[in-house]
């Protein structure tokens, strides 16, 4: 086998190894998207908002979206897509573990996540 081609086999495995360990992959929405926070708006009301309120206000069966913890410093958009997809497990509140919410494309989580990013800082959470 040639040298140069055992070198690429090992960085090949090298940058693979890290994706294959944490076992999960992150869904991704379409490259180009541009996410429509009124689009992510309906969609966030027929899906989460039984759980995190219709305003991202919370309920009594899920956290509250305008929580400085949504912030997207702390949650990135994977965190969105990865909770939807295999849902979640509680680590910051008290409300039980969230369950995966069939139905949505990564696209659409995509929308839903514009939308959670806008309302916090309509109200004044940065
Ligand atoms: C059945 C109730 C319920 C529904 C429906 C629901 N959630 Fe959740 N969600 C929860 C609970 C409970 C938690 C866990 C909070 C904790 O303790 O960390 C959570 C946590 C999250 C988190 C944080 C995950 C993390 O990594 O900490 C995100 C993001 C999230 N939800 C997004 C959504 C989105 C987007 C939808 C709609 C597509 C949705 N949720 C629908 C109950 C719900």
């Amino acid at each position: 086998m040639q040298p140069c081609l055992i070198a690429l086999l090992v960085i090949t495995a090298a940058i693979s190894l890290p994706v294959a360990a944490q076992g999960m992959q992150v869904p991704k929405p379409s490259p180009g998207l541009m996410p429509n926070p009124a689009a992510g708006k309906a969609l966030f009301e027929k899906s989460c908002a039984s759980c995190h309120g219709a305003r991202l206000q919370g309920s009594d069966q899920g956290p509250p979206m305008l929580s400085t913890i949504y912030e997207p410093s702390h949650h990135g958009d994977a965190a969105f897509q990865l909770a939807v997809r295999n849902g979640s497990r509680a680590h910051h509140w008290q409300f039980g573990d969230m369950a995966p919410v069939s139905g949505l494309t990564p696209d659409e989580v995509a929308q839903i996540t514009a939308y959670v990013r806008l309302e916090p800082r309509k109200a004044g959470i940065q």
